[in-house]
């Protein structure tokens, strides 16, 4: 047990009757232990993951709830100050069709994707590689990080091409309908140079999904995708999402059936079942193309509980979803 002398008299102290005093001393004395005896356990993390890049997909609550987004901000200082280097990718799908609605359009989807013509593509950019984007930026730098905000269009990051997704002809006929749904874009290619001269350089790189086509034009691209390419092509250790589920759930209605750790096969085999739907696809999809490129481990994680991310790096047990190579 420490010394008494070694407490240092807070004033709110002064007028605490003295047998509570003793009392609040040995409760602050406890919860010090508490924190060195965590800070300790986090040693063999900090250890591993020291120089290590981290990919993180910001989005959903984790980008609007007050409490959650200044943990996350604060997470990403701390990571960077311990030598883990985190590379993150924002979301932004909701304050992009706030923005649409504010001037006059509306949003379409088909089969679950944003129809996005010129004009929408271009709101899109301002949103998401503007306010978003340099947003981020900023609480980072203001928590004393440095951090710089690209698109996937700086340095050609992210080389993409147009998404054209297909449904069977009407009449279950065997031909295959594409659709066209404007500047959707998949991956092609990633040039990671910009995000290794950043790094070398000590920023924290904040990208916004966007990926440049052959004639220089822009796409949208969905942030869990490009977060699973840049974790791929950087050999990432760990490929982090974050979202609005504890992660991926057996029964998506009951948040207690989380499934802590699964395998490629499961994740197919649930897919195909229709238990793994909707935005939890690209998520997995995302994991999957990150680990066949030579990134270490992927979780999906809970954006709604603050500090989330830490929890995942350093405790034992992580939280979320972790899903493994093969
Ligand atoms: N098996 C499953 N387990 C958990 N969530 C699932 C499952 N299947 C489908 N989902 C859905 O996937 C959603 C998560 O993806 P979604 O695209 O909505 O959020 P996000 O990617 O975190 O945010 P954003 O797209 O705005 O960046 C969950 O809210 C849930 O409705
Ligand atoms: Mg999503």
């Amino acid at each position: 047990m420490e010394p008494l002398q070694k407490h240092v008299r807070q004033p709110s102290e002064v007028d605490i009757p003295f047998p509570r005093r003793i009392c609040y001393i040995h409760h602050a004395m406890d919860d010090r232990k508490i924190f060195v005896n965590n800070l300790s356990e986090a040693l063999p993390y900090l250890q591993a993951f020291r120089g290590k890049t981290l990919v993180i997909k910001y989005g959903g609550a984790a980008m609007v709830q007050e409490e959650a987004r200044d943990a996350f901000i604060q997470d990403i200082v701390l990571l960077r100050t311990v030598g883990i280097k985190p590379v993150v990718v924002h979301g932004g799908g909701p304050m992009i069709t706030e923005m649409l609605k504010k001037v006059g359009k509306t949003t379409e989807f088909i089969e679950g994707l944003r129809v996005t013509d010129r004009e929408t593509v271009d709101i899109t950019e301002m949103v998401l590689a503007g306010v978003l984007n340099k947003g981020i930026v900023a609480a980072i730098n203001r928590a004393g990080g440095l951090a710089v905000g690209i698109s996937g269009k700086d340095g050609n990051l992210v080389e993409a091409v147009k998404h054209q997704p297909s449904r069977p002809g009407k009449d279950d006929s065997e031909i295959i309908e594409k659709l066209d749904i404007g500047y959707v874009g998949e991956v092609k290619k990633i040039n990671p140079g910009v995000l290794t001269s950043l790094d070398e350089a000590g920023f924290v790189p904040v990208v916004a999904p966007l990926g440049v086509g052959s004639e220089g034009e822009t796409y949208n691209i969905n942030a869990d995708t490009v977060a699973g390419a840049l974790a791929g092509a950087l050999k990432a250790e760990k490929l982090i999402l974050m979202t609005d589920t504890p992660g991926i759930l057996r029964d998506p209605k009951d948040s207690a059936s989380l499934i802590s750790q699964i395998d490629f096969d499961e994740v197919t085999e649930l897919t195909q079942r229709g238990v793994i739907a909707g935005g939890m696809i690209p998520k997995t999809l995302a994991c999957l193309d990150a680990l066949e490129n030579g990134c270490r481990t992927c979780h999906i994680i809970d954006g709604r509980i603050p500090h989330s991310a830490l929890l995942e790096i350093f405790s034992k047990e992580g939280i979320g979803t972790l899903i493994k190579g093969r």
